[in-house]
């Protein structure tokens, strides 16, 4: 059995026959090591002509996905174990924690909308988290979807070698540093001596500290979630403070019906502390989404087992860290029971 499924619902399966028949994700398939398989929406649609959208009620411009044959096609191909991901320009900003979560679940069932989107009441019934590759809009979800499998399959354990994934942009919150090849002179620009040097120690050295020093030129606010040691926190430059989002921009948000999870995403703060400052200004809070079911004790030894943080399951089961804390604590009792 290979180490994830992933089955896409679109409405143009021909656009995933090119880019997975070449380099490592066809590598993976050929392997076992990834299964993928896409199907067209319109094999669930039941009338003569298969159509699956209809205008968009209230009014407005384009169509809107149908929830019935979307619904049956979710139902028919997530069985009991899939975890469904539909692409949306609305979603939680996919990155690579959002990879190394998806790498480690069994089953992901990837739901490509198109045209104006999707029936809402797909998405709270059958979706589990909806996921953005930026921010911008697209004209489907099939490109967001060929990204996502891509930066997922790498990931799955024995599809790349561990060493090459190990100090890759991101892997430790940090950007890559500069990499060269021969010759060791272009155009009068020399490859950095200590490349050259063969001393192992202080090329590790060195590639440590350019990935520190390009992220804090490129991308500082990654540098808040890197894995630095105190003594390289504190010899980072100093960051302008970022501005806090106000109590107003909060409650407004929570009121429109945002979620704590996203508004936290949005704010770059923590969703406990979104919840404490909301309680503060007296708005009164829904129960959190999955509340009610929430993860088993099961799912989350199983998807801990994989590596993932206490926060990074959180984010995947969409439930507070406390949840998350109850379910290993409750795994731990039933341990010691046995
Ligand atoms: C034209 S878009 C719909 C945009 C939608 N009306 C909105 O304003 O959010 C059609 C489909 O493309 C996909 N899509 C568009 N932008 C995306 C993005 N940035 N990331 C992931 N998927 C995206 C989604 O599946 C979406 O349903």
């Amino acid at each position: 059995m290979s180490a994830l499924r992933i089955d896409v619902l679109t409405l143009f399966p021909k656009m995933f026959e090119s880019p997975f028949a070449e380099s490592i994700v066809a590598r993976a398939r050929a392997a076992g090591q990834v299964e993928l398989v896409v199907h067209d929406i319109r094999e669930w649609a039941t009338d003569r002509h298969r159509v699956v959208d209809d205008a968009p009620y209230g009014g407005g411009a384009g169509m809107v996905l149908k929830p019935e044959p979307l619904t049956r096609a979710i139902r028919a191909t997530r069985g009991e174990t899939g975890h469904v991901a539909l692409m949306s320009a609305q979603g939680a900003l996919f990155d690579h924690a959002a990879a190394r979560r998806l790498a480690a679940v069994p089953h992901l069932v990837i739901v490509c909308g198109h045209y104006e989107g999707i029936d809402e009441r797909v998405i709270e019934k059958d979706v589990d988290e909806e996921l953005s590759i930026g921010d911008f809009v697209l004209t489907g979800g099939e490109l967001a979807a060929m990204v996502v499998i891509d930066a997922v399959t790498r990931l799955v354990p024995g599809v790349i070698e561990g060493e090459s994934l190990e100090h890759e942009s991101h892997t430790e919150g940090l950007l890559e540093g500069p990499q060269y090849t021969r010759p060791v002179e272009h155009e009068g620009r020399r490859v950095p001596a200590v490349l050259l040097s063969g001393d192992h120690a202080a090329i590790t050295r060195w590639r440590r500290g350019e990935a520190i020093r390009r992220t804090a030129e490129r991308r500082p606010e990654l540098l808040d979630r890197a894995s630095l040691t105190p003594a390289e926190r504190a010899r980072l430059p100093r960051q302008p403070a970022r501005p806090r989002a106000s109590d107003a921009d909060l409650a407004a948000a929570y009121r429109s019906g945002v979620g704590s999870y996203r508004i936290a995403a949005r704010f770059g703060v923590s969703p406990a502390t979104v919840r404490t400052r909301l309680r503060a200004l007296g708005v009164r809070l829904r129960p959190p989404r999955g509340a009610q079911r929430g993860p088993s004790v099961a799912e989350v030894t199983r998807m801990r087992a994989t590596g993932l943080t206490v926060r990074e399951l959180a984010k995947h089961f969409g439930v507070s860290h406390v949840t998350i804390l109850d379910r290993l604590k409750r795994a731990k009792k039933d341990g010691a029971a046995r």
